[in-house]
């Protein structure tokens, strides 16, 4: 059954997983805005064309997450346009995969500004107003790798347990403002970043998960709309796995 609208921001949204959210949320009946990285404008335009293609009508807004500036200014934009967002999904990552012992410093600031920064930046412009309506959704798109850790992922994988330490503090500070606020952390899933490995790196990957298969983006997204839902107003602070069964705890 489709939620009452909302508005939501993905960021990240013209990704791999990103995209799969955009159109789930969409299909629930909320107005979508997906929020893209500016040097990707020609992507970004195609991507709508081809959601439009599908019969969706999904904004898209440039605004890069690792810069606090930035952030404030796309936010203001988002609100100016429709109002408030109610809904906010942090989606954008990227990775720099590297051994520890080869890995640069921009290695690990690009990443850990990407991907944790962004969390703050993003979050504190909406953060107030979602206070004062007294309804929120924040969901933070994590990784197994922040859980369990990665080879070559030091950066990545501090940023994605950093993510979680971020949800579970300002689940606490939402909990009794109507506000939820929680992890998801997909496996190894079906997008261009996984694509990106070396073959034999993801072969040997994909040969150790239990469901001996990577997960589609469309199962990362089935879990957001679930956590994004009105009437799922009791989980808050939780870190729920979409992994195939790659890591338990
Ligand atoms: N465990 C233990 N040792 C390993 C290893 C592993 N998983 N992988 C490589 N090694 C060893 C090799 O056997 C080799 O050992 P020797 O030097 O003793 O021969 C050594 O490490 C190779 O070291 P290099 O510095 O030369 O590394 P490399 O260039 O071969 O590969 C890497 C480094 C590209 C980072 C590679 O390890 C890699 O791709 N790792 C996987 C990273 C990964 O999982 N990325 C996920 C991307 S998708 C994503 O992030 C989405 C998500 O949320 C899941």
């Amino acid at each position: 059954m489709s939620d009452e609208q909302k508005i939501a921001l993905v960021t990240g949204g013209i990704g791999g997983i990103g995209t799969a959210i955009c159109q789930r949320l969409t299909k629930e009946g909320h107005r979508v805005i997906a929020s893209y990285y500016p040097p990707l404008a020609d992507e970004a335009q195609t991507w709508q064309q081809s959601r439009i293609a599908e019969g969706m009508n999904i904004d898209i807004i440039a605004g890069d997450v690792s810069s606090a500036q930035d952030s404030v200014r796309m936010i203001t934009e988002i609100v100016n346009q429709y109002g408030p967002v109610q809904i906010l999904v942090n989606c954008a990552g990227v990775t720099r995969d590297r051994t520890f012992r080869k890995m640069s410093t921009e290695e690990w600031e690009v990443v850990l500004n990407t991907n944790l920064n962004s969390v703050f930046y993003v979050t504190k412009p909406v953060w107030n107003k979602m206070l004062q309506l007294g309804f929120g959704r924040i969901i933070n798109i994590s990784s197994i790798n922040g859980q369990r850790g990665q080879f070559g992922q030091a950066n990545y994988s501090a940023a994605k347990a950093g993510m979680h330490g971020f949800t579970m503090a300002l689940a606490q500070e939402g909990a009794a403002k109507g506000i939820t606020v929680n992890t998801v952390s997909p496996g190894y899933t079906e997008t261009p970043m996984t694509l990106a490995m070396r073959d034999d790196v993801r072969n040997a990957i994909i040969a150790g998960i239990p469901m001996q298969r990577m997960g589609h983006p469309e199962e990362i997204a089935a879990v957001v709309a679930f956590l994004a839902a009105k009437e799922n107003g009791y989980i808050t602070g939780a870190n729920i796995p979409v992994n195939g069964g790659l890591f338990m705890h």
